[in-house]
């Protein structure tokens, strides 16, 4: 099976082409470096031309209007060319993702949602780990509000087993999370227990955080989408834990502290 693997560089796509050539799948990679652009309809074709199978995570996030669209219009043009398997990395309890997981259901295809917990690595890798890494300190509008953090790797190991078990998954919703929950407070301190060092988690009303990232130069429309997003999600409507990963692996979930020694041994968090 050829598997197109979009945001191939990014945190999910990366862990999801290991996983898929681990499992002896053929990966073509798509992402800029490779020449695959979102923002570029023309290009798609000659990357999804002769695949099988496709793994889209659009880069922003599944609710922006945009996302949608492309997605969309990606599975419309995949199914012609007889890409016909397709797996949407989706977001749970996001209200505003549920346009884009509608738009990949285009006649044809064999779709699989795979709508995730936060994801551990958000604590590692982007910007929340940048700010953890320099300032010793996560600013973040989760309040006291508990999540079950889920570890990328368990989400690449679903996609690939959804993608290899047949239509078994075909024309299903799977959502995926960690084995317990977490506050975001509980989350720092289990990177600081991973790491011997001291971490702070600083928790800031939605608009406070809002105005932090207008600060740092992100353009008022998305400063205001984020806003509203973090509101929802954060709101105590995905304090509970999923079983997907249970289901199509047959094994719990990776814990959190295990990814905080993994992430702390590979230097996620060795100050620069
Ligand atoms: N963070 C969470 O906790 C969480 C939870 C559930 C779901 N999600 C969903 O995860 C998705 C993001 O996935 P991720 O975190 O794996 O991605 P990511 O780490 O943010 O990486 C983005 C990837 O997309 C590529 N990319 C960026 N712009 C592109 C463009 N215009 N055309 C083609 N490729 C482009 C990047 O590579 P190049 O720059 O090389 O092109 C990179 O490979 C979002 O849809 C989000 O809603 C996130």
């Amino acid at each position: 099976m050829t598997l197109v693997v979009t945001g191939a560089t990014g945190r999910s796509g990366r862990r999801v082409a290991e996983a898929a050539r681990a499992a002896g799948l053929t990966v073509r990679p798509a992402s800029r470096a490779h020449g695959f652009d979102w923002d570029r309809p023309a290009g798609w074709a000659d990357v999804l031309r002769g695949a099988d199978a496709a793994y889209l995570a659009h880069p922003a996030d599944v609710g922006a209007p945009a996302a949608a669209g492309a997605v969309g219009r990606l599975a419309r043009e995949a199914v012609a060319l007889g890409v016909r398997r397709l797996v949407l990395l989706s977001a749970r309890g996001e209200d505003q993702a549920r346009a884009t997981e509608e738009a990949l259901r285009v006649p044809g295809a064999r779709w699989t949602v795979v709508r995730a917990a936060w994801f551990a690595q958000n604590f590692s890798e982007g910007p929340l780990a940048d700010e953890l890494r320099q300032g010793g300190e996560l600013v973040f509008p989760g309040g006291e509000v508990a999540e079950p953090f889920v570890d990328l790797q368990d989400v690449a190991d679903v996609v690939v087993a959804a993608l290899t078990d047949g239509d078994r998954y075909a024309g299903r919703v799977l959502e995926v999370s960690g084995p317990r929950l977490l506050t975001f407070g509980e989350a720092v301190a289990e990177v600081a227990r991973a790491t011997g060092r001291e971490l702070a988690y600083r928790p800031v009303a939605a608009r406070a955080y809002g105005e932090r990232l207008a600060a740092f130069g992100h353009p008022p429309e998305e400063v205001a989408y984020l806003v509203d997003l973090f509101a929802s999600l954060l709101d105590g409507r995905n304090a509970h834990l999923s079983g997907g990963v249970r289901e199509v692996l047959g094994r719990e979930p990776r814990d959190f502290a295990a990814y905080a020694a993994r992430a702390a041994a590979a230097g996620a968090w060795a100050a620069d």
